[in-house]
């Protein structure tokens, strides 16, 4: 079976440094063009620079890794250095990483790949705010010619805000990318905090991850460790939820998620609830579909998924 063309765009973070490991492993399944970065939960010289670390964990050297947007398309930028320590990916040692930055700019990378990528269409797999995807496709809308699917982590419905009472963290820090990529007419399919939420790295769980041993499972294990004592603090639960590793947990198993077409608006205007994530989960609008919501998982299916896969190394 032919692999599916996949484009990573991301803001490491522990959960995006964890969903690259995963896809670094599924070398049978995923053809990787590139993993772009963007600032998110840390500065974009940070998320590169992990992005490329990652890439080393992984023995992944023929990963190329490009940066993009160090900001935001109209608002000022917000970091998560609270959920994610100074690093973005704190729990691990860093290290400078082997490989260079690409010197081509992320936007451009995706631009490029999508229109050159002739024997198949290529899937986008956002996990950070959606400005790169959000500028390439105003920049060259006709890539979305050749773009299959969005598979994004990001929104929330029914779980609330977890950055203001009423918006997802990466919706929130670029709104207005968000809303480009909702009207961009292509299929997306949306992991927000109502399934990711469901994911929690408990103890037991992360002591499975460590006990594979490889360099990949200790790294995950320790960087779940530290996203642990923030999140479960804050969420008095058992394990932190464990987000952007939905995405490409979807591309090798999507019978894992329940997802319904809904239609999904991104609020732009409104100062108190920015970034909310408006899903008609239960067509009230009468518009038409423009995603598929994710809203339920099989929690251990997603933990045996990701401890096989991280076994692979
Ligand atoms: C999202 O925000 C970031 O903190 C995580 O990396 C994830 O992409 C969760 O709201
Ligand atoms: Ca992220």
């Amino acid at each position: 079976m032919a692999k599916r063309k996949i484009i990573i765009d991301c803001d490491p973070g522990q959960d995006d440094a964890i969903n690259l490991l995963l896809a670094f492993a599924a070398t049978d399944e995923l053809d990787i063009l590139g993993v772009t970065t963007v600032a998110g939960n840390v500065p974009l010289e940070l998320t590169e620079r992990n992005a490329r670390l990652i890439c080393d964990i992984a023995g992944r050297d023929d990963v190329c890794v490009y940066a993009g947007c160090s900001r935001p398309m109209v608002r000022a930028l917000i970091t998560a250095e609270k959920v994610h320590g100074t690093t973005g990916i704190d729990g691990i040692e860093i290290t400078p990483p082997s490989r260079p930055l690409e010197s081509r700019h992320a936007v451009d990378f995706i631009i490029n790949s999508t229109l050159n990528a002739i024997d198949g269409p290529v899937t986008l797999v956002p996990t950070g705010p959606l400005s790169n995807i959000a500028i390439a496709i105003v920049k060259e809308p006709s890539i979305l010619d050749n773009v299959d699917q969005i598979v994004l982590m990001g929104g929330a419905m029914r779980e609330g805000g977890n950055y203001s009472p009423s918006a997802e963290f990466n919706m929130l820090v670029d709104p207005h990318a968000a809303h480009v990529v909702f009207e961009c007419g292509r299929p997306i399919v949306v992991f927000g905090l109502d399934v990711t939420h469901q994911l929690l790295a408990t103890r037991e769980r992360i002591e499975r991850i460590r006990a594979l041993s490889t360099r990949a499972a200790t790294a995950t294990a320790g960087m779940l460790d530290f996203f642990n004592r923030h999140d479960t603090e804050k969420y008095k639960s058992g394990g932190a939820p464990l987000h952007d590793p939905c995405t490409v947990a979807y591309l090798l198993k999507p019978d894992l998620f329940e997802c319904k077409d809904c239609n999904i608006s991104v609020e732009i205007h409104s100062e108190l609830t920015i970034g909310h994530t408006a899903v008609d989960f239960w067509g009230v609008t009468g518009k038409d579909s423009n995603a598929m919501w994710a809203y339920d998982v099989d929690a251990d299916g997603f933990y045996d998924l990701l401890v096989e896969y991280l076994g692979r190394y």
